[in-house]
């Protein structure tokens, strides 16, 4: 795992951004995996100035809430408004979650049949959770390789994105932790005060299903960025 920190969320999205970009520069169908929340907002809002490397790449979300009443929230309104807006990606080229079905099990089954086919994925973006979660792959005994239902916990039930949701989602879509580990290359997003703990048992490169993102060790093309901030007396030890 190569470790970078930054100083600031300008100087941090500007690096990831330069990572993406020289992916979607070498393969110019890139298949990318996006995760949503706030660790990789400043690297799209860079990405948005260089829609014209998007031409032919293609998306699948990393994960979506379940239940929500509205599209506000969603992961799906974030990638239209971050990602296939600014980048100019027609649905033709998005993988989307439908969660407004009869069957979630054979919506799995559709993504995981998608991915099979048109996989694996190139570069997968992610942020790390405040309990270490990658997607939706919650802290547990066991970990799902695929494409599945996830029961969410309690701090993910407190994420910020649903914050003005009439009630809190109890269930995510998510793909598994075989599928992101799968993927070509991985950029994984640190940032926020709030994850000191979940950096500190990453960074200490033990694995555990506890802690998913400790998974990533496993992989051996992983990016990891940390903005330091207020986190900056944590981090120098390592
Ligand atoms: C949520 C999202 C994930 C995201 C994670 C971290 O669970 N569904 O896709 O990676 O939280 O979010 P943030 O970067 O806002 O801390």
């Amino acid at each position: 795992m190569r470790i970078q920190y930054f100083e600031s969320e300008e100087t941090m999205g500007q690096q990831a951004a330069e990572l993406v970009l020289q992916e979607v520069k070498r393969k110019t169908n890139a298949l990318l995996c996006t995760a949503t929340g706030s660790s990789p907002k400043p690297l799209y809002r860079h990405l948005a100035k260089h829609d014209k490397f998007f031409a032919n790449a293609r998306i699948i979300p990393l994960d979506e809430w379940i239940g929500l009443s509205s599209t506000e929230g969603s992961c799906h309104s974030y990638i239209n408004e971050y990602i296939l807006q600014p980048l100019k990606i027609p649905i033709a080229r998005y993988l989307s979650f439908n969660v407004n079905v009869k069957s979630l099990e054979r919506e799995c089954k559709r993504v995981q049949e998608w991915l099979n086919r048109e996989g694996p994925i190139d570069l997968c973006i992610l942020g790390l959770g405040k309990n270490g979660h990658l997607g939706f792959n919650e802290p547990a005994d066991e970990l799902q390789p695929h494409c599945h239902i996830a029961n969410l916990t309690p701090e993910s039930q407190g994420h910020h994105m649903i914050s003005g949701a009439e009630s809190k989602p109890a269930q995510g879509l998510t793909l598994g932790i075989q599928d992101i580990l799968a993927a070509k290359k991985i950029i994984l997003l640190v940032s926020g005060a709030h994850k000191k703990d979940a950096t500190e048992q990453l960074l200490s490169g033990k694995i555990t299903t506890n802690c998913p993102a400790t998974w990533l060790w496993k992989h051996d093309n992983v990016d990891c960025l940390i903005l330091k901030g207020k986190t900056k007396k944590y981090v120098q030890q390592f």
